[in-house]
């Protein structure tokens, strides 16, 4: 075992939110961490912002701030969610930072100086509008390989085909549409395969570097592949820090971000006293090095990475564990398609705990994806945690709270075998929680919680209150042990239950995994129960989705103005100013035109049950009679006849234009029968 540890979590990046993805590692880290702590190990979380790069540029740029203000805005946010996921790191630091800015500067001329970095004129596109080199994913085009358009300018999400966006056809800016130039420009590289001989021997399987199977085959195909120079510089305008000793050059973000570990490692023992060479200038036998990532990221923390560490005379990585993509309800997160959950909008509906619960209860050591099902994790919560853990710790403090007096005895006989397996299985949890098998971690509590629940059924304790309360006493101070040793498992994922727990018990020191077992005090006074789980409702998931997709503000109304006047609207009146008039379904029989009239049209309407109506209208200029005769229309049916130059008129067919020449009559569907009342 190495005297200290220092564990990590991928640097978040800085030009947003933290979201449900970024989470499922926070969780796993903080679980894995606090768990070593808990098993007594020296061990801390060093954790940043990555805020360097094109992107956070650009994003400033679009909000029309600083750069530096942008990361300070967002490094606030970082920390508030994180902090409100109760996660336990020991510094949240940025690497926008004078220690980061130090150690990369360290390691580059530490390479350099080994000979270890050359110079390469680099072709690039470049956008003459924004005046900018174009990062890949900042070129728009149509894939060579396949043709599609508006693909990114590193690969083609129709065909999967990998190139360089200068390969591209029609390739333009995605920032301003401009079709960008080839510009050569002078670049930085390492070339990786100077490198080779440790990288082998970083990732040999007997070595000692623990990497999953999966992870050392791929990544070994990489290295067999053919290592490649790695373009480490970039062009101003860069936010970043420049390269010492090459002016106008930037530190790819790549470069530094990784450094922002050691930065972070760097502020937090200029803090507390601590020496920094304890853990990166020191050698795996005496300090472990555990990255967490997600799989998107592997080649630079099992390439890139050990490489310039080695080089640099920094201690190497002794982990690098790699966890799977997180979807909800089986598919991909999309901000734009409403499928996402932004950490902030989980923290106003729900308490951390069941988060922290679920994502741990799902992970394991693999690299398999994993899926945030709304109705699993209702379930999953409500099962586990208040069906059986909570249940059973409320179960057996509140019984010897209410029942008897509530004092704590010896655990009965009975529950000796029951507590010495709950007890082992504490054991395990610890080894299981270090190997990144916190699922497993918590089957083992889940396990102590279904035994003795059954246990309690079966002991059936509150029908022996009145003929014999010491056995009755027993069995539930059997149980109280049992919430004990299932708070333990459960406190590197559920802190504040074991916390409650704690206080409940009177608890003399913090529970560990090697105090778990320590038999609690006859005559103990318990103290009042606190709920220790609540049930949920899959409402709360929905709204939580609902909060998390940043609604469009809505679109201004443009400005319109108008080159003609109307009539002011008449006052207002209501519905049933309308109910007075009888519109009815007529079917026109005849129509013909009115001699000596330039508008008038006669038409014969039948209404069926109401016999038929002679009635004129106006509508002439627009109709030819034998396009009106056959339709179904509307007649205003009990308006008064009124007598008219060429006869009486009896009742009105509804039309409506705004000139005579476009007047459209008012037609009824082919079920509508003649006579109908029309509402
Ligand atoms: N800034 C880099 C990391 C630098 S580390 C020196 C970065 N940042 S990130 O914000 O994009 O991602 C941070 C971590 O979150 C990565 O490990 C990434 O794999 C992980 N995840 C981001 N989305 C995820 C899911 N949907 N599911 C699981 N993990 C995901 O990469
Ligand atoms: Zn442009």
């Amino acid at each position: 075992m190495s005297s200290r540890v220092l564990v990590t979590a991928a640097l978040t990046y800085a030009n947003g939110s933290p979201h449900i993805g970024h989470l499922l590692e926070a969780i796993q880290t903080d679980v894995y961490v606090r768990a070593r702590k808990l098993a007594g190990e020296d061990v801390v979380f060093m954790w940043a912002a990555d805020t360097h790069g094109t992107p956070i540029q650009l994003k400033a740029r679009d909000l029309g701030i600083a750069p530096e203000e942008l990361i300070k805005q967002i490094h606030a946010d970082h920390l508030e969610v994180y902090r409100g996921f109760d996660l336990g790191f020991d510094i949240y630091h940025t690497t926008h930072s004078d220690e980061t800015k130090f150690h990369a500067e360290q390691v580059f001329r530490a390479i350099e100086q080994a000979g270890g970095v050359e110079t390469r004129e680099v072709q690039q596109l470049y956008c003459p509008h924004d005046q900018m080199f174009l990062p890949d994913r900042f070129v728009k085009g149509t894939c060579p390989k396949c043709h599609s358009p508006d693909q990114y300018g590193d690969n083609c999400e129709k065909c999967g085909a990998t190139y360089d966006p200068t390969d591209m056809k029609e390739p333009a800016c995605s920032l301003c549409g401009t079709k960008p130039v080839l510009k050569g420009s002078e670049h930085l590289v390492v070339p990786l395969g100077k490198h080779e001989t440790f990288l082998r021997s970083w990732l040999a399987k007997e070595g000692s570097t623990q990497l999953q199977e999966s992870v050392r085959n791929y990544v070994m195909t990489w290295v067999d592949g053919g290592l490649r120079d790695w373009d480490i510089s970039r062009d101003e305008p860069y936010f970043g820090f420049e390269i010492p000793g090459h002016p106008g050059k930037y530190f790819y973000v790549w470069f530094d971000a990784p450094v922002g570990y050691i930065g972070a490692t760097q502020k937090w023992c200029n803090d507390n006293n601590k020496n920094v060479d304890d853990y990166w200038r020191s050698t795996p036998a005496d300090t472990e090095i555990v990255h967490v990532i997600g799989k998107d990221i592997v080649y630079f923390h099992c390439l890139f990475w050990p490489a310039m560490l080695n080089a640099a005379g920094y201690t190497v990585p002794s982990r690098v564990q790699v966890h799977g993509w997180l979807t909800i309800n089986g598919e991909k997160m999309s901000k734009s398609r409403g499928i996402f959950i932004s950490g902030r909008a989980y923290l106003e509906h729900l308490p951390p705990a069941y988060l922290r619960y679920y994502l741990a209860a799902k992970l394991g050591s693999g690299q398999d994806d994993l899926d945030f099902n709304f109705e699993d994790f209702v379930n999953r919560v409500n099962a586990d945690l208040v069906k059986k853990a909570a249940n059973l710790a409320s179960r057996c403090i509140k019984f010897i709270g209410g029942r008897l007096g509530g004092t704590l005895g010896e655990p009965a006989d009975d529950a000796a075998q029951l507590l010495a397996t709950a007890a082992t299985r504490v054991q395990e949890a610890k080894d299981l929680y270090a190997a990144f098998e916190s699922g497993r971690a918590l089957r083992k509590a889940m396990e102590i919680a279904e035994d003795f629940n059954l246990y309690l059924t079966n002991a059936a304790p509150w029908k022996l209150t009145k003929s014999d309360p010491e056995r009755a006493r027993a069995i539930c101070s059997a149980g109280v042990m049992a919430s004990k040793l299932i708070a333990a498992i459960l406190k590197p994922v559920l802190p504040r239950w074991a916390e409650q727990l704690e206080t409940m018990l009177g608890l003399p020191a913090p529970l560990t995994f090697a105090n778990a077992a320590e038999p609690l005090p006859a005559g103990l006074e318990l103290g009042k129960y606190t709920a220790l789980a609540e049930p949920i409702d899959i409402k709360k998931l929905e709204a939580i989705m609902e909060a998390s997709v940043p609604k469009p503000p809505p679109e201004p109304e443009p400005e319109r103005s108008f080159d003609y006047e109307v009539e002011p609207l008449a006052a207002e009146t209501s519905i049933d100013n309308f109910v007075p008039i009888d519109l009815r379904v007529g079917l026109v029989t005849a129509c013909d035109k009115v001699k000596k009239s330039k508008k008038l049209l006669q038409l014969t309407v039948d209404l069926g049950p109401l016999g038929t109506r002679n009635i004129f209208s106006g509508i002439s200029q627009s109709y030819a009679p034998e396009e009106l005769v056959g339709k179904k229309v509307v007649v205003y049916a009990n308006l008064k006849p009124r007598k008219m130059r060429f006869g009486l008129s009896e009742g009105m067919v509804l039309a409506a234009g705004a000139d005579d020449t476009a007047i459209t009559v008012l037609e009824l569907h082919d079920r509508a029968r003649p006579g109908d009342r029309i509402t």
